[in-house]
Parts: C-alpha cells; structure tokens; sequence
C-alpha cells in the first residue's frame, strides 16, 4: 500500500515536471525578440542621417537623408564630440512611438585604414560591474569616456518626462553600432530604462563571450544586421577554438545577401541563430568588401564629405547650443516646444569649423 502511494506521488512529480519543463521551454520562445523590417528600414535611415555635417539641417531635420521614412521626426539633442570625431542625436519618431538614439561611424581615417587597424583591437578592458567580461577599450570609452554619454542620457530623461516610458531604439552603423549597443547596455544597466531595443548595422565584434552572455541576457532585443561580404562584421576576428580569449558577436546577425543567380537573383534576410555566430550566416563568406560596408538595404551608409569632422553651422542654430571647454557642444531644444523652424536662406553664410 504504502509503496503504491510513493509509486503515485512520484508520477505525479514527474508528469509535475514535465509540464513544468514544457511551460519553460514555451515561455522561453515566446520571449524572443522578433526581426521587424520595417523597423529595420526604418532605423538604416537614421543610422545614415547622422552622418551629415550640416548641423543646421540635422538639428531642423531637413537634411537630404531626413525625409522618406523619418520624415517628422523631432530632434531633441544633437551632441558632437569635436575631440574625438563623434555625432549623435536623440530625438521622437511619433509613428514608431519611440525614442530614437543614432550614433555615427568612424569619420577620422580612411575607411581602409580603420578597417586594418580593427585587425589588431585587443580585449583590454573588463566591463565594469561584469565578472569576466572584456571589451574593447576603444569602443567602450567613444560612448563612456566622451560627451556622447551624459548628452545621450540627459536628452532620454528630459523626453521620459513629456512622453512617458516609451520604447527606445538605439541605432547606429559600423563602430556607431558598437557606440549603440553600449548606450542601450548602459541605459538598461544605469538608468533604469526597460523597453530598450537595438539594430545595428555593419557593426564589428566589441567584447568576449563572458560579454555577449550579459548583453544578451539584458539587452535581448538586439538585431545586428550584416550585408553580404561586409568586412566589418567580421573584425575584429573570431577565433572558434579560442573560447574564451576571442571576441564573439552577440545575437541576433541578421544576414542580408542575393540569393539564385543570373536574372533569378533575390534578396534574401536570413534571421540567424542565438549564438551571435552562427557559422550559417555571414560567417559561410568571405569578409572582403568595403562597398557592402557602405550600403544596407539600398541606403547610403557614410558622410556626405570627404572623411574629415567639419561640421556645418547656422549662427542661428549654434544659439541653441552649449559648449565646453574642449569644444565639445550639445544642441538641444526643450521638446514640450514646436519644433525648430528655420528659414534657410542660402545667402546667409554658416560657419564652418
Ligand atoms: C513592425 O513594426 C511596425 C512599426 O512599428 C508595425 O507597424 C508592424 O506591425 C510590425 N510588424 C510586425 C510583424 O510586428
Ligand atoms: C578617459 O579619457 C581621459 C582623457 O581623454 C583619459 O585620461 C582617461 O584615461 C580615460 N578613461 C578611460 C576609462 O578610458
């Protein structure tokens, strides 16, 4: 009798278990992030409009990039670290009923020239608060240790308090998506911000898997998109057997590539798997190409002048702005206000710095 009763509850635990497992696995699948292209083609935009030198232009969101599928969008703060060649801007996208945040590519050298030098980045810095986890000194101070941080921040804050908790989207092309996955990292981690999500564009390795395991955990909804033989995504270089001392991407790569051949070829979006490397995607191909580096999804990824930090600005618009010591500046508008309307007239000269 007693052996029957033991018989029982242990079915019982076990039949318990299973479904417990079961609920798990289920939960589990319905949390992950799903790839939205429309909100991919929508970012690409932003990550290509950051770009700009005219600050004018940016900051009244009438640049060449800033209509198509921005079109409307407020611009609440633009920040450009004239030290170290950064630009990025905060502003609402009421149709996405988000904040947006880009952040601009490498500016300084040649594209060829930072392309070689990723070749040699090394794991030098433990990421604060994270056991184990290495980054990449460089990409981690571009947003920490210069004025993009406390502009990106400020700016979030002050548009919280007019529109409330709503989603954030971080974006940005080549090392401005290494600078992105850090801000939506430190704005989960720092600043109590929950509905974060991320895609980047060509973005290049930043950390170690002990990183990735972080990230991924607290920034789940990341996209990384990849286009064909963009050489970025694959620097800097990822050692398989190495597991530990090798830099690993975090999930989830996006593959964009032509599939068929002759006049049957068609583009394809391949979603990749949750290991951030899966051998599948951009990792079956060669990483040789700077032009896929500079093109996604049929939009223009760069600046509009040859690579230098000159910057373009109207004495009008400079009003809204504050300087430090360094020249560093922000441009920012109170966003409870209309948006800035200026009338460019082209005889009034800009400054050029
Ligand atoms: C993708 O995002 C757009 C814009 O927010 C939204 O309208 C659309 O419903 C989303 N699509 C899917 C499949 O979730
Ligand atoms: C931050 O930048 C300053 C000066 O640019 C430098 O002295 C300092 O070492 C940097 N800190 C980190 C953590 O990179």
């Amino acid at each position: 009798m007693e052996q029957r009763r033991w018989l029982k509850i242990a079915i019982l635990m076990s039949l318990l278990a299973i479904s417990c497992s079961r609920e798990l696995k289920v939960k589990h699948k319905d949390n992950l992030p799903i790839y939205n292209h429309t909100i991919a083609t929508i970012l690409v935009e932003y990550a290509s409009a950051v770009y700009l030198s005219d600050l004018t232009e940016l900051f009244t969101w009438t640049c060449s990039r800033c209509d198509d599928l921005t079109e409307g969008f407020e611009v609440i703060e633009l920040i450009v670290d004239v030290e170290h060649c950064l630009q990025g801007f905060v502003g609402v996208a009421k149709d996405l009923n988000a904040i947006v945040i880009a952040f601009r590519g490498t500016q300084e050298n040649s594209i060829q020239n930072w392309v070689e030098d990723l070749y040699w980045k090394q794991l030098d810095l433990n990421y604060p608060g994270m056991p184990d986890a290495m980054v990449h000194h460089g990409f981690y101070s571009a947003y920490h240790n210069t004025t993009m941080r406390p502009g990106v921040v400020n700016a979030v804050k002050r548009a919280k308090k007019l529109y409330g908790d709503i989603n954030v989207m971080v974006t940005g092309h080549s090392m401005g998506g290494a600078m992105a996955a850090f801000c939506a990292l430190d704005l989960k981690v720092n600043h109590e911000t929950q509905n974060v999500q991320v895609v980047t564009f060509g973005q290049p390795r930043i950390g170690d898997s002990a990183f990735v395991a972080y990230y991924s955990e607290l920034v789940p909804n990341t996209f990384r998109v990849t286009n064909e033989h963009d050489i970025v995504p694959h620097l800097p270089p990822y050692y398989p057997h190495l597991t530990q001392k090798t830099y690993h991407h975090f999930p989830t790569e996006v593959w964009l590539y032509n599939a068929g051949f002759g006049s049957l070829v068609y583009p394809v979006e391949k979603v990749c798997d949750d290991s951030g490397e899966d051998p599948s995607c951009s990792r079956s191909v060669m990483g040789n190409s700077i032009s896929d580096h500079l093109e996604y999804y049929g939009v223009e990824l760069g600046g509009d002048t040859p690579r230098t930090c000159r910057i373009v600005m109207d004495p009008r618009v400079a009003a809204y702005g504050v300087q430090d010591l360094g020249g560093n500046f922000i441009l920012s508008r109170d966003p409870s206000t209309s948006v800035v309307k200026l009338k460019i007239e082209s005889s009034i000269p800009s400054n050029v710095i």
